[in-house]
């Protein structure tokens, strides 16, 4: 086995709603893993790429102290702790470098539904609890709004009816929460998504080629979520209409069709979703024979 610093450290949310994505993510850039016995560590069996699986809220402190090389994460939690270690004097140690387009929720201001609210103004002397002091008091600080952060590390939704603040500062979802709890959602102060972080400290060579190799295999993966592989014929006359239809393209290829001077063949990757729509439209300006593919693998 080699030592851990040839292997590569990627820390996980343990449980959560980002865990099963990760793992899927990681999985579909080619890494075989296995769980440990406590199921705190998954051992890449056929990359030096180990998965650490720990509480989500301390993966930006993990990758900044160099414990781990990359982590996936909520920018809900990224940005919460770099301003957290920015007002504490001592800067975060990570990069940003991909938005995973999964894990999407808000972090929003809510109030009790019988609250009569008119906008920001309406949190001018009150108390709202959060566990997102640094985001919410950078929101109330650019507003200029005179209110009073209160910290709750769990179950901030109850705090209206304990009678410990006004209103809450917290994660939004599908809403449910908030709902259950007779909240309504007031201020958005950030649209979150999953994403990579990096450490900023320095890899050895070898490490950092492994970091570059899954980073390119990761954007591989990205690319071909959406994309489509798309075949049709056209009347050479609906070239142009047919190509002003296709969405997020590259140059076509165009193959004569056998038989035929007036028809071609178009083969195209699509970098976006493909809906009936389109492939209606397409079949309107006089494209036939239309096949939509998935793609698997893209390497640019
Ligand atoms: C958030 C938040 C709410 C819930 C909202 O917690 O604190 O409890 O999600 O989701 P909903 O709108 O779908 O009901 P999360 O699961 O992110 O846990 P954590 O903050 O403890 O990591
Ligand atoms: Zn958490």
């Amino acid at each position: 086995m080699e030592t851990t610093e040839q292997r590569i450290q990627i820390a996980v949310q343990k449980t959560g709603r980002l865990t099963d994505h990760s793992i899927d993510l990681l999985e579909r850039c080619g890494l075989k893993l296995t769980r440990s016995k406590d199921q705190l560590i998954c051992y890449g069996e056929n990359m030096p790429i180990d998965l650490l699986l720990v509480r989500d809220d301390d993966i930006p402190g993990l990758v900044s102290e160099d414990v781990c090389d990359l982590g996936i994460v909520g920018l809900n939690v990224v940005e919460e702790k770099r301003l957290t270690r920015e007002s504490e004097g001592r800067p975060a140690q990570f990069k940003r470098i991909y938005e995973l387009d999964f894990g999407h929720c808000r972090l929003s201001i809510a109030g009790p539904e019988e609250t009569p609210y008119e906008g920001p103004g309406s949190l001018e002397n009150t108390r709202i609890a959060t566990s997102y002091i640094g985001i919410l008091n950078q929101y109330l600080k650019s507003n200029d709004i005179d209110a009073e952060a209160v910290f709750f590390s769990g179950a901030v939704e109850i705090a209206p009816k304990l009678g410990r603040a006004e209103y809450i500062c917290d994660i939004v979802s599908t809403g449910s929460t908030l709902k259950a709890n007779g909240l309504v959602e007031q201020e958005v102060l950030l649209d979150s998504e999953a994403v990579v972080i990096q450490t900023q400290k320095p890899l050895a060579a070898e490490k950092q080629a492994l970091v570059d190799k899954i980073l390119q295999r990761l954007d591989g993966v990205l690319q071909v979520r959406e994309s489509k592989y798309i075949m049709l014929h056209a009347p050479k006359a609906a070239l142009g209409a047919i190509r002003d239809l296709l969405p997020g393209t590259e140059a076509p290829t165009i193959l004569a069709l056998d038989g035929s001077d007036d028809k071609v063949a178009v083969h195209v990757v699509c970098r976006e979703n493909v809906f009936w729509e389109t492939l209606e439209n397409l079949k309107a300006a006089g494209a036939s024979s239309l096949l939509v593919l998935p793609v698997e693998k893209m390497l640019a």
